[in-house]
């Protein structure tokens, strides 16, 4: 078993680079299957979700090479299955992007019914409107889902949820579909608009991604070779900003695109800690205890639901009554039961908390129940009066590259301990 051992104590200070999203990789991976050729990706975190992206993709017969460590090159030539490992495929949640791409490219896909962080209730059912809507018909049974089509035909497509999947699957199922297709209500994300690239850059016709009306000319067929880098990580970069912030420390944050920060940004200026942005850097620092302040999650531009729990710890130790609540996924407060080991004031009920700011907190032995609870679990150790144990690792391992050698070059006192 692994473990993370933190001697807390010490305020961040340095340069770090951010590496490509997590979320888009794990998209722009399986949407490479749009291409009967080669794919060029870079700028790739090398986490364990890409790894499993790249392990399912091989096994419908695609031909992967890691050229660089964050470098892929992708071969989809030889696809010859419809039907996905189940074991992989129910493993993380992102595999739901297989039935999109595999809809557009073979007219069939089966899938295990995907899995991820245990963040409450994740169901399915806007993909599922959008593949129907195109003229696919679904079924679900025995833990697994079978999507085929004879033919997919453009059409108006509104979410009745704002969902990133959603978004992102119908778009990739759409391309080759006749005529035109609009998604109305889509998501926003960073990561929207990266696929939307991605995509347009092998030779679809998608206007508007990044807005909430996206729409989809149909294309008979893409070019069969492209040459790609994923947009910096907005989840990676706001972790650091805000580790910054708990630390008193001062961080200068490179290759990240500060616009998609904006939300963060004014928080962290609310509550006392100081941002300054120029080109692709971002400069993060505070040297006073952050102030008490009030936050919902939204979908973006709103706060992020994945910079949630790092923004806890941040609020765990604010002067000060804080108020979180959380509007996307029901059970993302598992964390606070872990803070409140080290000596937090949380009392978190259904999809609120209340962070009543202590003075310091006190490591501690701590279980990462999700992956952006893991982060924030750092953040809280490096904070911390002593020592912290985290468990759980796997979790952390899926979204973040390397994370205690990149604290470690911080100052941060962080080792991963084999038992
Ligand atoms: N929803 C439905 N029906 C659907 C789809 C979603 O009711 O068909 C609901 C969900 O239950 C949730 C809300 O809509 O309440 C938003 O879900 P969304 O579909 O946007 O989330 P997702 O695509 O499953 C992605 C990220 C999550 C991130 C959310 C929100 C991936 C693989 N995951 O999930 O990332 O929290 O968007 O931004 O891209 C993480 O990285 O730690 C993580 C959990």
């Amino acid at each position: 078993m692994e473990k993370l051992v933190i001697t807390g104590g010490t305020p961040l200070k340095g340069e770090i680079s951010i590496i490509g999203a997590k979320n888009s990789a794990i998209a722009i991976i399986p949407a490479t299957l749009l291409c009967n050729g080669i794919c060029t990706l870079h700028n790739v975190p090398n986490i364990i979700d890409v790894k499993l992206s790249c392990e399912i993709l091989e096994q419908l017969g695609s031909k992967i090479t890691w050229i660089d460590t964050n470098s892929l090159l992708i071969d989809n030539r030889n696809i010859n299955k419809t039907h996905a490992p189940l074991d992989l495929t129910s493993k993380f949640r992102a595999s739901y992007y297989l039935i999109g791409a595999m809809l557009s490219r073979c007219k069939e896909i089966e899938v295990g019914l995907p899995g991820g962080c245990n963040l409450g209730a994740r169901p399915i059912d806007q993909h599922i409107k959008g593949f129907e809507a195109l003229g696919a018909v679904a079924n679900l049974s025995q833990g697994k889902i079978n999507v085929k089509a004879d033919k997919l035909v453009g059409t108006n497509i509104y979410m009745d949820i704002v969902s990133v999947g959603a978004t992102i699957n119908v778009l990739l199922s759409s391309i080759f579909a006749e005529g035109t297709t609009t998604i109305d209500n889509a998501a926003k994300e960073p990561h929207i608009v990266d696929v939307a690239n991605f995509l347009n850059s092998l030779g679809a016709d998608i206007r508007g991604a990044g807005t909430d009306l996206i729409k989809i000319n149909g294309v008979k067929a893409l070019k069969e070779n492209v040459t790609y880098s994923i947009v910096p990580d907005q989840i990676e970069t706001g972790t650091f900003m805000l580790a910054a912030i708990a630390s008193k420390g001062d961080l200068t944050i490179k290759n990240c695109i500060p616009e998609h920060m904006d939300s963060l940004t004014s928080k962290i200026i609310e509550i006392g800690g100081n941002v300054e942005a120029y080109g692709d850097v971002i400069h993060v620092w505070s040297s006073n205890r952050p102030q008490k302040t009030v936050i919902k999650t939204l979908p973006y531009p709103g706060f992020p639901t994945d910079l949630q729990p790092q923004m806890g710890v941040v609020l765990s130790i604010a002067d000060g009554t804080s108020i979180i609540n959380e509007s996307i996924w029901e059970s993302r407060f598992q964390y606070t039961a872990e803070l409140n080991k080290m000596g937090a004031r949380i009392t978190a009920q259904g999809k609120s908390a209340i962070f009543e700011g202590v003075s310091h907190l006190t490591g501690a032995p701590v279980y990462a129940t999700d992956l952006r609870a893991g982060a924030a679990l750092v953040i809280a150790g490096i904070i911390a009066n002593g020592t912290t144990e985290i468990y759980n690792l796997k979790h952390i391992d899926r979204g973040y590259e390397n994370i205690e050698t990149k604290f470690s070059k911080l100052g941060a006192q962080i080792k991963r301990i084999v038992e």
